[in-house]
């Protein structure tokens, strides 16, 4: 089966280390490259855990390290919510560096799109500054890369301020750019990962099931304890699910933009669904999950891993 070349870009974070656990472990995507940027822990944090983590899988992707702000926005982290190294709880074996790449995570995702055959999807489950970066540095990248999926924004409420999600309120300018850059987007919002839900019938099976699912539920235990019973949200996994399961979201395609400059909304994302706007359509937004068929993919997919 020909394989999906992707880039993950991401700031591991107990559900970024599923994400990828689920990405590495599919016989359908390719991964490339991933790429880090500072988001739930520090630029330095989420670089040795993405590097841990691969000692974990023993996966050879090499790593490139991004930026360590925002593009404008203070940097505020999300330490409280994944731990003071971002994946405490587990006693994972110290990364090498050998699969950290010199160049930085800009330059490194220009390079693999450039020199491949065939278009790069751009797989977004952290802050969107490195890839907003890319574009401005890099515009030709534009016409090679597939598509930009993310898990990112809300068609609802958000998680960082009353209507803003994390991974956009971090850094919503560098969303601004992204948003607007003409690339195929999927929008796999917080909304949905609400509903991406493992329960405790369920991480009892993945606890038990192999060495990643102890990790997982170590994680998870650790830092989302209190979330154990009434279900750990699986955000960023979301984002893989659209790419491997596409059937179990409701998807509709509308404009999608980003709020700026609002006193109390600034990091909002806009998913005009009545056309309010008058702009073309330029992303497809998940507006629903099959929460059944989520949680029978996702134990699949954990399955298939070491
Ligand atoms: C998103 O923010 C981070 O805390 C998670 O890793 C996910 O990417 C959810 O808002
Ligand atoms: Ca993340």
């Amino acid at each position: 089966m020909k394989r999906r070349p992707i880039i993950i870009d991401t700031d591991p974070g107990i559900d970024d280390a599923l994400a990828i656990a689920i990405a590495l472990f599919s016989e359908e995507l390719d991964v490339k490259l991933i790429t880090t940027v500072a988001g739930n822990v520090s630029l330095d944090k989420v670089t040795y855990n993405a590097l841990r983590l691969l000692k974990f899988f023993k996966k050879d992707v090499p790593v490139a390290k991004g930026c360590s702000q925002p593009l404008i926005t203070p940097f505020i982290d999300a330490s409280d919510i994944h731990g003071v190294s971002g994946m405490e709880g587990y006693d994972f074996e110290e990364p090498d560096d050998r699969l950290l790449l010199k160049g930085h995570a800009v330059n490194e995702m220009n390079r693999v799109i450039q020199s491949s055959d065939e278009k790069i999807t751009l797989v977004a489950i952290a802050p969107m500054t490195n890839i907003a970066l890319l574009l401005k540095l890099y515009p030709e990248v534009k016409e090679k890369i597939q598509e930009i999926v993310f898990m990112g924004g809300s068609a609802s409420r958000g998680n960082k301020g009353v209507m803003s999600e994390f991974n956009m309120a971090t850094d919503p300018e560098a969303a601004k750019i992204v948003l607007s850059s003409g690339i195929p987007l999927v929008m796999a919002g917080l909304d949905v990962g609400w509903k991406a839900l493992v329960y405790p019938d369920d991480s009892e099976k993945m606890k038990n099931m192999n060495k990643t699912g102890e990790m997982a539920y170590a994680l998870f235990k650790k830092y989302r304890g209190g979330s154990m019973k009434t279900g750990l949200k699986m955000y960023d996994s979301c984002a893989m699910a659209y790419l491997l399961c596409p059937e179990m979201y409701q998807v509709v395609e509308t404009y999608l933009d980003i709020e700026l400059n609002g006193s109390m909304t600034a990091g909002c994302t806009i998913v005009d669904l009545k056309g309010y706007l008058k702009q073309p359509a330029n992303a497809k937004v998940c507006m629903d999950l099959n929460e059944n068929m989520f949680r029978e993919w996702f134990l699949n997919a954990i399955n298939k891993c070491i």
